[in-house]
């Protein structure tokens, strides 16, 4: 793995087992390496083309039968840009929809790139807390009345929602999309860990509830996490209305977003049509995962208190019962060497908790239960 250039195994010293950033350690699906293996071949590098169209039309196409046939969620491609990353497709519509000063709920914690698109437009953090409540983390729109005002406009929802690993449920979904139709927000709804979701579970796009929220939504997706193709930089958004896709336009001119390079769309519709066993496989392998760092977690660690993720391959670890006297990404980087995602970069009040990227082969997985059991029975 340390001979690979990505930024998971490259960015610790060589004694330090990375479990941090959400890359996975299984080689890409064939298709999608044939699909690279292709252009790189045929040295096909010019401006591409798919099908008689710029190469970007073939994945708003691809798009739109991937959510019909996963989701049974009809998408009209001309409502569909591409685009080169999800960060991207999160300033563009914060810019497009709203103004310095104004409000943007967020759920917090959260991918911590989405607090810096709130801090560097001048838009202000409105916490939506996630809870405990025992077996799952929740949250309620409720507490923010009295918060929200005619100047939040904008929901940033991520379904499923990192760091969490919950997969919300219809009537929670439904509760959120009330919320937002009634205070006149506009959702941006990250759903890129979306094909990645366990049994028991169901992935909603929350733009298919119906057309009075599809209407509000900028739904934003790749399939740069669940292929594991992060590096191949290619994603959609989605606007759940034409009037709402004019309205970004007029703001955003579709080449400022720029276009996906060959290599990326190819990847993508690879991924899209011809992916689905490869990630049958890698679900059913994370399912192990999951339930083998939960058990080992329970049995081991019970001071560690963490809820079996929904979705993702991403585990929320709360340390606080440890009692360490550093933030917890410390402990575990200083006297396990171990690199997690810092609980403090997904909310600041955080600092106990660690994000557990669990996308890796079983030894390697023990490898990391075994060097966290043997420093909190040190320490
Ligand atoms: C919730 C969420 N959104 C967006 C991204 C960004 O993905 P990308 O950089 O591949 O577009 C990530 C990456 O981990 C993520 O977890």
């Amino acid at each position: 793995m340390r001979a690979l250039r990505n930024s998971k195994w490259s960015k610790y010293g060589p004694d330090v087992l990375p479990a941090w950033v959400a890359e996975m350690d299984f080689a890409v699906a064939e298709p999608i390496q044939q699909a690279v293996q292709r252009i790189v071949e045929a040295r096909d590098y010019g401006y591409p083309m798919r099908n008689g169209d710029k190469a970007g039309a073939a994945v708003t196409v691809s798009f739109a039968a991937r959510m019909k046939e996963r989701f049974g969620w009809e998408v009209d491609p001309a409502l569909v840009l591409p685009l080169a990353d999800l960060v991207q497709g999160t300033y563009a519509p914060v810019l497009a929809f709203s103004e310095p000063g104004d409000g943007v709920v967020l759920q917090v914690p959260n991918y911590p790139p989405f607090r810096d698109v709130i801090q560097t437009t001048g838009r202000k953090l409105i916490p939506l807390a996630m809870r405990d409540d025992g077996s799952r983390h929740v949250c309620d729109t409720a507490e923010l009345a009295g918060v929200v005002d005619g100047r939040t406009r904008i929901f940033v929802l991520c379904n499923p929602q990192n760091p969490t690993g919950r997969v919300f449920t219809r009537a929670e979904l439904q509760a959120m999309a009330r919320f937002a139709i009634d205070h006149d927000m506009i959702v941006i709804s990250d759903e890129i860990h979306a094909d990645l979701v366990y049994p028991g579970h169901q992935h909603i796009p929350l733009a298919s509830l119906g057309p009075e929220i599809a209407a509000r939504t900028v739904t934003i997706t790749s399939p740069t996490k669940s292929f594991n193709i992060p590096g191949l930089r290619c994603a959609v958004l989605h606007f759940g209305s034409a009037r709402l896709r004019d309205r970004f336009l007029a703001r955003i001119p579709a080449r400022l977003m720029g276009d996906p390079n060959a290599i990326g769309v190819d990847a993508t519709v690879a991924a899209w049509s011809a992916g689905q066993p490869w990630l049958d496989a890698v679900t059913a392998h994370l399912l192990r995962a999951r339930d083998r760092l939960v058990g080992r977690l329970q049995a081991e660690l019970p001071e560690i208190r963490c809820h079996a993720p929904e979705g993702t391959f991403l585990a929320w670890l709360d340390c606080t019962k440890l009692g360490f006297n550093t933030s917890a990404f410390d402990f575990f980087h200083d006297k396990a060497r171990i690199a997690f995602s810092a609980g403090e970069t997904f909310d600041p009040a955080c600092h106990q908790f660690v994000r557990f990227n669990f996308a890796t082969s079983m030894p390697i997985l023990d490898k990391l239960l075994d060097r966290m059991v043997t420093a909190v029975r040190r320490s």
